[in-house]
């Protein structure tokens, strides 16, 4: 298969490559490189340096390849950024989509879109399934959800496409982590309790997640790549066993000997997170890899 994927010198992005090459798929990545590593980037892929948001680089990664798929993961990811920076969150996450969706039609594409578990905002309702409502406290609270809305508007966009006949199939993996994962300010709460020293949790710590070994994910994306008639479906790709952030660090903080301590809560962080994984049946697919067996390979 042709398959190009935006976004691929990131964290998932860059595993996903890493498989697609190895099973013989031909890939081009479409990345900026403002957060991916080159490094990362599979030398068996055609790395094309570009926007999302420019359709001028969506036609340089793609006139003459014609992809079957794309994968679209090029966004604005890491949680301290979305209050931060949430003009270029929206930017990004959104124009970004909608020139996806306009390569998608014009070269006649099967378009995979990256959404998250954000895009449900703080509903308490557990857990998240295809039926849950989204829910999103007031903007002039705090700007958080502008990654969240942004996915929710990203999906809201694919229903609209799909429903006018193109294949379209929505992800929203589940707090991924692994190798790669980065540990820095704008990091992903696994890399950065296996970077950090002491292990800084946010507020009380009680508030739960899944978490779900990046191996285990490029499986299921595998799947929702291969299998037919998936249009207009949006699968939870994550584990639902779940663990609280005081848990998770206190864990870790054994596995390295370092301490613990508390820091401040981040704005709209929900309390609990969990996905609903009964739609994963469809493509055959579970999260398989226990979180105690994920954090030992990981270290
Ligand atoms: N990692 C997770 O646990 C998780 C969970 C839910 C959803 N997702 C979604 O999966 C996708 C990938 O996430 P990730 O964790 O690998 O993030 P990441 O930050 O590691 O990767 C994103 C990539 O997009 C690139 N990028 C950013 N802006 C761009 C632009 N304007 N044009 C071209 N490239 C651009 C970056 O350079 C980076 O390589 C994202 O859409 C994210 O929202 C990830």
């Amino acid at each position: 298969m042709r398959i190009l994927v935006t976004g691929g010198a990131g964290f998932l992005g860059s595993h996903l490559v890493d498989a697609l090459v190895a099973r013989g798929d031909e890939v081009v990545v479409l990345d900026d490189l403002s957060r991916g590593d080159k490094e990362h980037i599979n030398p068996n892929a055609t790395f094309i340096q570009g926007d999302v948001r420019s359709f001028a680089d969506w036609e340089k990664a793609c006139d003459g390849f014609n992809p079957d798929v794309i994968h679209h993961l090029a966004a604005i990811n890491g949680t301290r950024r979305f209050h931060k920076e949430a003009d270029l969150v929206v930017d990004v996450n959104v124009n970004g989509t909608r020139m996806s969706l306009r390569a998608a039609k014009k070269f006649n594409s099967t378009l995979i879109f990256y959404s998250s578990p954000e895009a449900y905002g703080e509903q308490e309702s557990m857990p998240l399934n295809n039926e849950s409502t989204s829910v999103f406290t007031p903007a002039h609270l705090h700007q958080r959800h502008s990654y969240g809305a942004s996915k929710h508007i990203g999906e809201l966009l694919c229903q609209f496409e799909s429903r006018k006949g193109l294949d379209i199939r929505i992800v929203r993996p589940c707090n991924v982590y692994g190798p790669r994962l980065r540990g820095d300010d704008n990091g992903q709460v696994v890399s950065m309790m296996m970077e950090s020293n002491p292990i800084e949790v946010h507020g009380d710590g009680l508030q739960t997640r899944s978490l779900t070994w990046i191996h285990d994910v490029i499986e299921g994306l595998l799947k929702v790549n291969d299998k037919a008639n998936l249009s207009g479906k949006a699968f939870n790709l994550g584990s639902n066993e779940e663990i609280s952030m005081l848990d998770l660090a206190t864990k870790i903080a054994k596995l390295r000997g370092v301490g613990v301590t508390h820091g401040d809560t981040n704005h709209g962080d929900s309390r609990r997170r969990l996905p609903d994984v009964s739609m994963n049946k469809e493509i055959e697919w579970s999260a398989r890899t226990t979180l105690d067996e994920g954090l030992s390979q990981l270290l």
